[in-house]
């Protein structure tokens, strides 16, 4: 083969494997860039090795380990070799959730709020499992709701679902609006009576050309995650970004690996983008690229025919492929600011014995004084009228 040839084919090979790495692994945009890499959920602390699936490493230091919980029920397995006391936290814990280990000699748990401080005795060699499990799950009711920013009006959302009897919160994005807003999110996450589970935005992704996804994934929860509870289902879908390819990336990988199961009768996934923007113009959507087919397709697969979203500040409900899609994204309530009167809601899901959830609004009654955005209203209101809520709104 002549030398010039040979380069040719070469290159041509090169840039051949390079696509189908990129393809693989998937595009994000915008801003165009490859899919993040996975975190590890396995690390050795000094020579214990500790797995932890169902929850994020918010912290490790000398003082304390630190996770947060991004299912009802999360396992942990250690193995240490050699024996050693261990001890670390657990947040965003249902105050119902009951602890169940095997294989450590002495546990103590001590529950604060929705934090657990679990302190073991290990024995050398020997593999410990804990489980945490919520009994009585027939009957239980969830709130979700998105747009909350991370700041006071997060704060009451929390506080309302807890009112309406919600026993946990599906949170759908776009908890970060403001530089403050994920040290305010993390604030509110961890003085909430329940648990939240929070599906990435895109703000929560990138906010101002700035990329907080580090932040999310570290303080927040994961870009995609499951759980099933008395039957039903939730499946937390990354639609923070586009993919391309759209069956690509960590959603297209985690999506692929779901299998039916006859034990779940019904399954709810909860995301940030709708697969359709009801307003006329507007185009507030999960995005192209075939993106809404598949990922329609794909919950077809599964079962699943409701899907909770948010990004469009109003509430709406719309019919999509298939998929029922429910819009609950009055998280700032900017609803009642323009109307001056209490008119935002909150998507509320009750669960019976041997049904499909049963989904009703819920008004969200949000004090006026715990608005803050005004900002994002000064296109949407008079000049005068603008002037004169920003001398009587805090922020
Ligand atoms: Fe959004």
């Amino acid at each position: 083969m002549k030398r010039r040839h040979f380069i040719q084919i070469s290159s041509l090979a090169v840039v051949a494997s390079g696509t189908a790495y990129t393809l693989n692994r998937g595009l994000r945009f915008p801003s165009l860039g490859l899919e993040l890499p996975e975190l590890s959920s396995n690390f050795l602390d000094r020579d214990t090795n500790i797995t932890h699936q169902d929850a994020i490493l918010v912290r490790s230091d000398e003082q304390q380990m630190h996770f947060r919980a991004n299912v009802p029920e999360p396992k942990f397995r250690l193995y240490a070799n050699t024996a050693r006391k261990l001890s670390f936290i657990v947040e965003n814990l249902s105050t119902k959730a009951q602890l169940a280990v095997t294989g450590a000699s002495t546990v103590n748990e001590t529950i604060s709020g929705l934090q657990r401080l679990v302190e073991l005795d290990l024995t050398g060699g020997s593999e410990v499992l804990l489980q945490w499990d919520v009994p009585s799950t027939k009957n239980f009711r969830f709130a979700a709701i998105g747009d909350t920013g991370g700041g006071p009006e997060l704060g009451w959302c929390i506080r309302r679902a807890a009112e309406l009897g919600a026993d946990f919160i599906l949170h759908l994005g776009d908890l970060n609006y403001r530089p403050e807003d994920y040290d305010l999110a993390r604030e509110n996450l961890l003085n909430s009576p329940i648990p939240i589970y929070v599906s990435i935005g895109n703000h929560d992704y990138r906010d101002g050309g700035i990329y907080f996804h580090g932040r999310f994934r570290t303080l927040i929860g994961p870009l995609n995650s499951e759980f099933t509870l008395g039957g039903i289902r939730f499946l937390n879908i990354d639609t923070a970004s586009d993919f391309f390819p759209a069956s690509s990336g960590q959603r297209g990988k985690f999506i692929r690996r779901l299998q039916i199961n006859k034990n779940i009768r019904d399954t709810i996934a909860f995301t940030h983008r709708p697969m359709a923007d009801p307003r006329l113009g507007s185009a507030h959507d999960i995005g192209g690229g075939g993106q809404i087919s598949w990922l329609a397709s794909q919950l077809k697969r599964l079962n699943c025919t409701n899907l909770l979203a948010g990004h469009i500040h109003s509430k709406a409900e719309i019919d999509h492929e298939g998929i029922f899609n429910f819009i609950a994204g009055q998280g700032l309530a900017i609803e009642d600011i323009i109307s001056e009167q209490s008119v935002a809601e909150i998507l509320m899901g009750n669960i019976t014995p041997n049904e499909m959830v049963q989904f009703h609004w819920a008004p969200l009654l949000m004090p006026f004084n715990y608005h803050r955005n005004l900002e994002d209203l000064s296109t949407q209101i008079s000049p005068e009228k603008f002037a004169r809520l920003k001398s009587i709104l805090p922020g």
